[in-house]
């Protein structure tokens, strides 16, 4: 692999050779090279380009572009366009393309307007993809190869008639027989019973909900469906590529299993990261939300696919479509802020999107480095800082982001909170809150994904895990677990846990069902938060846990079980609503609501988790702080997000990598600032 090889840290940018007259490319990549960055990525929307009329092959644009950009030694990552099906395929073949839930279907104009599922568009995706790769592959400009454009972007539901007919496939072979289905859906309920393959179809609009259970097994058919489509690409790319580039894709969506997709047709993944996305232009922003650095959030889920990863997208201007959004251009500092903010959290390679803002087209406001002009500015000059930054963290590249805390997902229970409203509304709560308490405490905290399709995670470098609501769930996730506590680990689990199935049927356990051995718990009664109910809270030594969303009383029926904090402000006041079971060398903790920010710091601190790099730098809440380790030597990141400067004190003398100088004690960042310590 020659771009996240561990050496050093590299910079690229998004570049349209189709957007340009042929006569500015050689200044344009001259001018990049001149400002630190390296690699470019191209061709992902330009079909056309190659095969302007079905079956008709023309490799004369690109041939020229690979030309120059060897000439002046510029590395190229080269796409698969079928993001973009053409007019021409379009026309002839409309089933290629995707259709709304009424059966409309979406017209040629806008991207991603295909489907997985079409055999012809397989064919045709599968054909370009081969042209592409067995003429360009051989280039030594190029590095690797993106396969088509943020999977799942735009829309990630399908509703052709492709789809409906794959449907069927896919849960006949999940199920076998129809009574399985039946069962698996509980058709029975609304008379919903099938009695031929052929009644059963993708989601259509009914008159009340679709049932969840099939809506559940939609999901992870969208998510087959689109791994599909990047393995059918994968594959035919390997047979070309040259030793050491690689295979990858931009962008983590909805409705997919970026982490099998990953592991099955990828070498990393890449991510497109907007922070801006967070101050578009017309709401009030809640002054402790985490805005642009809720990112971080999104860079810590492209981590637990890929702990070394790339931006292809880092935002560099304004934002906005010509018919919708409206962010602002960042601030002087925002753009090293935001690609710190990306290397400090695994990113060896970050690429700004784009060089040059389109002229025209749905995008002429989606602003790259440079305006239309081309005129040098504040941005470019930015960039040029961040890459003589780069040069003094190569000591960074290949180093893993360290953290203690770890908050467990899986993709059951992500894609029934999609739907069931009780699951999303304390799901809602408790990401954020102990995405934004950690953050907050200055406490790096690692996503890790539990899938049945892939090995099990190791979970032992990790002092406390929170699942906060693993509504679904089985006795295989709930043994893991065990070993993982009876190994010495902390683990912490909210409300709701192990009330169903895998196919989301509600269990006839007593509850915590799979859990409850492992909780030494029995949830006797559960119930939402009414409105009359504000100021129920949970008394934990002294603390009060404000309740928010939902209940559930909790006794102890372990024999190792302790009651460690009660309801107060209610009619089952004096009930527990907070439980320690001992389990070998460690603990679960039962809680009986969801974590809010408040109380999921209250936990992060009793559990000696909270702000673990305090005696090597203190910082205000306003600054993240982030560590990379390698080979035992450890990189602070700070990275202040807030518009005014912030004091942080360095606890032990530290090398402040960008200016090689040693320092200690009260250092001021300027707003917006970054430093790196070594
Ligand atoms: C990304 C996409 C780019 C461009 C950018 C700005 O989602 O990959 O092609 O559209 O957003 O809108």
């Amino acid at each position: 692999m020659n771009l996240l090889n561990g050496e050093k840290l590299t910079l690229g940018t998004c570049y349209y050779p189709e957007h340009w007259p042929e006569n500015m490319w050689e200044e344009d990549l001259h001018r990049m090279l001149e400002n630190g960055i390296e690699v470019i990525r191209i061709a992902e929307f330009a079909w056309n380009k190659v095969e302007p009329t079905e079956g008709t092959f023309t490799f004369d644009f690109f041939d020229r572009f690979l030309d120059v950009a060897e000439k002046m030694g510029m590395k190229v990552i080269f796409c698969t366009p079928t993001a973009t099906p053409p007019a021409w395929l379009t026309e002839k073949y409309p089933e290629v393309l995707n259709a709304r839930i009424d059966g409309v279907i979406y017209r040629h104009g806008g991207r991603r307007h295909y489907n997985y599922n079409s055999p012809v568009y397989q064919e045709k995706a599968a054909l370009i993809t081969e042209r592409f790769a067995e003429h360009f592959a051989h280039r030594p400009c190029i590095i690797g190869w993106q396969i088509d454009n943020e999977i799942n972007c735009e829309t990630d539901v399908f509703y052709s008639q492709s789809d409906d007919k794959a449907f069927r496939a896919f849960v006949k072979e999940k199920y076998g027989t129809l009574h399985a289905l039946n069962d698996a859906w509980g058709t029975v309920f609304w008379n919903q019973t099938y009695s031929d393959w052929s009644e059963i179809h993708i989601p259509r609009p009914t008159v009340n909900n679709v049932n969840i259970h099939l809506l559940l097994d939609y999901t992870r058919f969208v998510s087959h469906s689109a791994r599909g489509f990047v393995k059918l690409q994968s594959d035919i790319l390997r047979r070309y590529l040259k030793p050491g580039d690689f295979i990858t894709t931009n962008g983590i969506f909805s409705n997919v299993d970026n982490h099998a997709m990953n592991a099955e047709s990828l070498d990393f993944m890449m991510y497109d990261s907007y922070p801006n996305f967070a101050n578009m232009t017309g709401g009030t922003p809640d002054p402790r939300s985490l805005r642009d650095r809720n990112w971080s959030r999104h860079l810590a889920e492209v981590r637990s696919i890929s702990p070394i990863f790339g931006i292809m997208e880092q935002q560099s201007g304004a934002n906005g479509q010509t018919h919708s959004g409206m962010a602002p251009t960042p601030k002087p500092g925002q753009i090293t802020l935001w690609t710190m903010q990306s290397v400090a959290h695994g990113a060896d390679y970050v690429s700004y999107f784009r060089w040059r803002t389109c002229t025209f087209g749905t995008e002429i406001y989606w602003h790259g480095i440079l305006d239309y002009s081309s005129r040098d500015n504040r941005r470019l000059r930015e960039v040029k800082e961040i890459h003589k930054k780069f040069q003094s963290l190569k000591p960074v590249a290949g180093a893993h982001y360290e953290a203690k805390v770890a908050v467990i997902k899986d993709f059951d229970n992500i894609w029934n909170a999609q739907e069931d409203v009780w699951h999303r509304t304390i799901e809602a709560v408790s990401s954020q809150g102990i995405y934004a308490a950690a953050q907050h405490a200055h406490t790096p905290v690692d996503f890790v994904y539990l899938t049945d399709e892939l090995p099990a995670p190791d979970l032992s470098r990790y002092s406390v895990i929170f699942y906060p609501h693993p509504m679904l769930a089985d006795k295989a996730r709930a043994e893991l677990l065990q070993r993982y506590v009876e190994n010495g680990g902390t683990l912490v689990l909210g409300c709701r846990s192990g009330i169903k199935d895998l196919n989301g049927r509600c269990v006839m356990d007593l509850l915590p069902g799979v859990f409850r051995d492992l909780t030494g718990a029995d949830v006797p009664e559960y119930t939402p938060v009414g409105p009359e109910d504000n100021n129920v809270v949970i008394d934990w030594e002294g603390e009060k846990l404000k309740v928010t969303v939902f209940i559930d009383e909790i006794d102890a029926i372990g024999e190792q079980a302790e009651v460690l904090g009660r309801y107060e402000n209610c009619y089952y006041a004096g009930t527990p609503g907070l439980l320690v079971n001992r389990v070998g060398k460690g603990s679960v903790y039962s809680f009986g609501t969801t974590f809010p920010e408040e109380t999921a710091a209250v936990f992060l601190r009793k559990l000696g988790v909270a702000e673990p790099y305090r005696n090597v730098v203190k910082a205000p809440e306003c600054c993240e702080i982030a560590v990379r380790e390698k080979d035992g030597h450890r990189f602070y990141f700070v990275l202040n997000y807030s518009a005014e400067p912030a004091e942080i004190v360095l606890g032990e003398a530290k090398t402040d990598l960008y200016t090689g100088e040693t320092v200690q004690g009260r250092v001021q960042v300027e707003p917006y600032g970054t430093r790196v310590y070594g």
